[in-house]
């Protein structure tokens, strides 16, 4: 097995992209993480993914005068490190079809919500004021429109009563941490066919777990299924 080579993009705290590195620590994971990339200078994770011995560059949007020479510094980056995929992880730059077309089927991006609802910032506090009885998150291959494109793999929480925006989101993440690898691994297997805006998994197999719900099997564990 040729193992695909994974350029992660960042902004912040990175535990997306933890997630991803331990995922591809083990050695049948079809993907390892050549490149960590960060927009800013201060990203937490920038210095998690040094401390686990990753190639790391800082390419500060600030330092360009316009989205695409922003955009071409990165694109360099990847092909220094010849890269197959890229995961945007928490990757807070919209980026434009120059680019997105240049790794059109091989950009992934995850979403703290159940795509097509709840698109943008604030997806929690907005998903509680709506009332939503589930909530969830997204694994998506990127398309220039934000936070649209097909939809890879999904994972769902129940919405409590009590919940805070930060409760809902501390339980989402913990599902973005299982989610994102398996999305990769698929995406990197070569399995994920996208037809009329519809991603199709090929050899579809029960641990492919492209639907996590921790909160069906736990109903169903306590017989209310
Ligand atoms: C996650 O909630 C992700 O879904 C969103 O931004 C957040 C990033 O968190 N795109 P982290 O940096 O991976 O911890």
């Amino acid at each position: 097995m040729v193992r695909k080579r994974v350029a992660i993009l960042i902004s912040g705290r990175g535990s997306n992209m933890a997630a991803l590195l331990t995922a591809a620590q083990d050695p049948r994971f079809p993907a390892e993480v050549l490149l960590v990339v960060s927009n800013r200078a201060d990203a937490k994770g920038l210095t998690a993914a040094r401390e686990a011995g990753r190639a790391t560059a800082l390419v500060d949007h600030r330092g360009f005068g316009d989205r695409e020479a922003f955009e071409r510094a990165l694109q360099h980056e990847l092909e220094t490190h010849r890269i197959d995929i890229v995961c945007l992880a928490g990757f807070m730059r919209l980026l434009t079809p120059w680019f997105v077309s240049r790794w059109q089927g091989r950009i992934l991006n995850i979403h703290p919500a159940l795509l097509p609802a709840f698109k943008g910032l604030d997806t929690h506090a907005r998903a509680l004021a709506a009332g939503v009885k589930i909530h969830g998150t997204t694994v998506h291959f990127v398309v220039p429109e934000m936070d649209s494109g097909p939809i890879i793999a999904q994972g769902a929480v129940a919405v409590r009563d009590d919940d805070t925006a930060d409760t809902l989101a501390a339980r989402v993440l913990a599902v973005e941490h299982k989610i994102y690898p398996m999305a990769l691994r698929l995406v990197a297997e070569g399995r994920v066919r996208v037809e009329a805006e519809r991603c199709r998994i090929d050899g579809l197999r029960a641990d492919d777990h492209i639907l996590l719900s921790p909160f069906i099997e736990e109903s169903a564990s306590r017989g209310l299924r």
